[in-house]
């Protein structure tokens, strides 16, 4: 590789043009992600970057020095001494009638952006292409079910651009292959096994599917159901709080309100999936049922509000008796998965040598 060639910070070691720039790229790489990489601006719908490219949408298309039609940049290979234009006025036009053709063919082309996390996708390429133009009055594709009986996902196939990256998701992340594609053209349709509803297939309600749509056709209906809590929706990244694996999420709120769930794209743990717990169920958090003081039975069998010295002797008193009463065997120690490495340290230890007993574990494995 010549020393004049920027290699991108990753020790590339073929070359192609981008643009009339020389770049490096590692061979495998395709046109897409070596244009990424370089900042170059390329418009996308159909891709996520978890997923395999696909290839539906052609709004990434670029030129290629010696192919007389453009090609889909996320599904070519960046080849050796290859030319590649990634901006002309010919690729802007294409791109500006694709957006124009599939805006044609949705019933809403703005949604709420606590539909989801790419929601609001399509509806940001339409105004920068300026693709709000109304020109093609055709038929709509996909029928939306309104009605299918679950709390968490809005099915509005309506809003649909049958770009499958709910499917590929479902089936390439998820590993669930709960939804798939039937018929073709205007009929095509995004569908369980026997069309039926959701809570009747294979779905683990996941969510993954509903976080990747660009359009809002999949959306979250929980989060949807505080579109009007007053205030501003803000972000804070955090852990989910249920298991050991420890999945990245930015929590939705309004004011004081937990209004949802967002997957982090960037968790290290997760890279945007989450299982049904994490996606959904955070109502616990508000709860009015929700203990905010330790609670001690008192000497009448009911439980009464302590401070926690006092719940914390009493823990102690009780698990003394146990080893007096019936020996150091009778206890068994379950520690959290969440806790970090210094404090399970100390879990077995006070275990071990406090109690007396080898019988401890994680939740992460019990
Ligand atoms: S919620 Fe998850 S399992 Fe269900 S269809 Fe969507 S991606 Fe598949
Ligand atoms: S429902 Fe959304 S993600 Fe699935 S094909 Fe339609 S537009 Fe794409
Ligand atoms: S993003 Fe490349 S074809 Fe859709």
């Amino acid at each position: 590789m010549s020393d004049n060639i920027d290699d991108g910070g990753n020790g590339a070691l073929s070359t192609m043009t981008l643009d009339g720039e020389d770049v490096g790229f590692t061979p495998g790489e395709t046109v897409y992600e070596v244009s990424e990489r370089y900042r170059r601006e390329i418009p996308t719908l159909c891709y996520d970057e978890r997923l395999e490219p696909f290839g539906g949408c052609r709004l990434c298309i670029v030129e290629v020095e010696g192919s007389h039609n453009p090609v889909a940049s996320c599904t070519t290979k960046a080849a050796q001494g290859m030319k590649v234009t990634t901006k002309s006025g010919r690729l802007e036009m294409h791109r500006r009638v694709l957006l124009e053709l599939v805006a044609s063919e949705n019933r809403d082309l703005d949604v709420d952006p606590m539909s989801g996390y790419a929601s609001g996708e399509m509806a940001t390429l339409l105004d920068r292409y300026d693709a709000r133009t109304g020109r093609f009055l055709g038929l709509r594709s996909g029928t939306s079910h309104p009605d299918d009986p679950n709390p968490f996902i809005l099915r509005d196939y309506e809003n649909c651009i049958s770009c499958f990256r709910c499917v590929r998701v479902c089936a390439e992340q998820e590993g669930d292959y709960a939804i798939s594609v039937m018929n073709r053209g205007f009929g095509t349709q995004i569908t369980t096994e026997f069309d039926g509803i959701l809570k009747d297939s294979a779905c683990t309600f996941c969510g993954q599917c509903i976080q990747t749509c660009p359009t809002g056709a999949l959306a979250d209906l929980k989060a949807l159901a505080s579109k009007d809590v007053p205030g501003e929706t803000k972000l804070t990244r955090t852990i989910c709080p249920y298991c050991g694996v420890g999945c990245s999420v930015d929590l939705m709120t309004r004011g004081d309100q937990v209004v949802g769930v967002l997957p982090a794209m960037d968790g290290p743990a997760n890279h945007g999936a989450l299982c049904v717990k994490g996606q959904f169920a955070f109502d616990f958090i508000g709860h009015e049922d929700r203990l905010d003081t330790p609670l001690v039975r008192g000497d009448d069998g009911q439980l009464h509000p302590a401070t926690w010295d006092d719940a914390l002797d009493k823990a102690a008193e009780g698990l003394l008796a146990a080893v007096d009463n019936h020996g150091r065997h009778s206890l068994y120690v379950v520690a959290s998965g969440r806790a970090p490495t210094e404090a399970a340290y100390m879990m077995q230890k006070f275990v071990r040598a406090g109690l007396g007993t080898n019988y401890i574990d994680n939740c992460s494995r019990a």
